[in-house]
């Protein structure tokens, strides 16, 4: 992997200077920007046309750093902390002032995360602050997984080489309560992964998967590539199921993607798979099994999958 220096001198240079920076992590790579700057913020939402009502996510490099922007951090947050940081985990609390509305969209509490992926970790390091970064791709579509992804949809944005994302899909992000833990958006840290660390440490608490209308990756719509997808479950071809309402375009050439047995695996690739399909592909056919679509392990993979898919037939 590269790690060069210099870059990362540039790197902080913008960031200080109120400019974004691609920045690897281990889930996918995220559009960087210093949370004591404004304009930095602004500068993400701009680039990349996303609405001022989605919050950011607050990237940390220790506990100690997170706990100095939340209003309290319970001991269930310290067991998450110990058992899933650095890692794709984001845990949402009550904020205290020193983070700005505009990262939060307004709301009262902020996501915080700390990268499992020495760069990132390094970047924040050595800026002094946690790094605002959302995912680094436009608004409602397929997020990077590789430098050349973001590259290729910002090309005049300086990108650090981390190589690429080991984890694939973006943290699961959760809301920390009193009395429950409510899973936003899943992902390959799964509720039975919570429930057992939280078991082991003697904590009961309920933990439910709740659609949150404040994370907007929750829109029905997002992660979409190019071409348009059509989900199959339990049926191997277009020819087991009933597609007349499709768009007769997306019927033309449509390419089949088959997803790996092995959940991790599979969230790897998942991204660059939607993109390794060129132009002569109409769409892109991706059959399901009855085990991915009834497993807390693929969950998150699915819900990415349903967001992305313009159809989804069963037989
Ligand atoms: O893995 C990841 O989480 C990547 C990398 C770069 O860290 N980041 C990422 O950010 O996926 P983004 O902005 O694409 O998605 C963040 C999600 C959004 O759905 C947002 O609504 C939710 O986190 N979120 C952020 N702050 C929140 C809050 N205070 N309450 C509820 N949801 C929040
Ligand atoms: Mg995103």
């Amino acid at each position: 992997m590269k790690h060069i220096m210099n870059d990362i001198s540039m790197a902080i240079e913008t960031l200080k200077s109120g400019g974004v920076v691609g920045m690897p992590t281990e889930t996918v790579y995220g559009l960087a920007a210093s949370i004591e700057s404004p304009i930095g913020i602004e500068n993400i939402f701009k680039t990349k046309e996303r609405p001022f009502f989605d919050p950011l996510i607050v990237h940390i490099s220790s506990t100690n750093q997170a706990k100095k922007y939340v209003k309290s951090w319970p001991s269930t947050c310290e067991v998450l902390a110990q058992n899933f940081w650095p890692g794709p985990l984001t845990i949402v609390l009550p904020k205290k002032d020193n983070v700005s509305d505009m990262i939060t969209s307004g709301l009262d509490s902020v996501g915080l995360r700390m990268p499992n992926h020495p760069i990132a970790l390094d970047l924040i390091n050595k800026l002094g602050h946690p790094i605002a970064a959302p995912s680094a791709n436009k608004f409602k579509k397929t997020s990077p997984t590789k430098k050349e992804h973001v590259t290729a949809e910002f090309n005049d944005v300086m990108v650090l080489e981390g190589g690429d994302c080991q984890v694939g899909i973006e943290s699961t992000v959760i809301g920390v309560f009193e009395d429950k833990i409510s899973i936003y958006r899943p992902g390959m840290i799964t509720k039975a992964d919570i429930e057992n660390v939280f078991t082991k440490n003697g904590i009961t608490i309920k933990i439910e998967i709740v659609e949150s209308p404040v994370a907007p990756g929750q829109l029905k719509h997002h992660y979409m590539p190019k071409l348009p997808i059509i989900l199959l479950q339990n049926a191997r071809s277009l020819d087991e199921v009933n597609h007349e309402h499709i768009d007769s375009k997306a019927l033309e050439k449509p390419s089949y993607l088959k997803l790996e047995n092995d959940p991790s695996l599979c969230a790897r690739n998942l991204y660059h798979n939607f993109r390794k399909f060129d132009d002569n592909a109409s769409s892109i056919v991706i059959p399901l099994s009855d085990n991915q679509l009834n497993n807390d392990q693929w969950l998150g993979i699915m819900n990415r999958l349903e967001k992305a898919a313009s159809y989804t037939l069963s037989k």
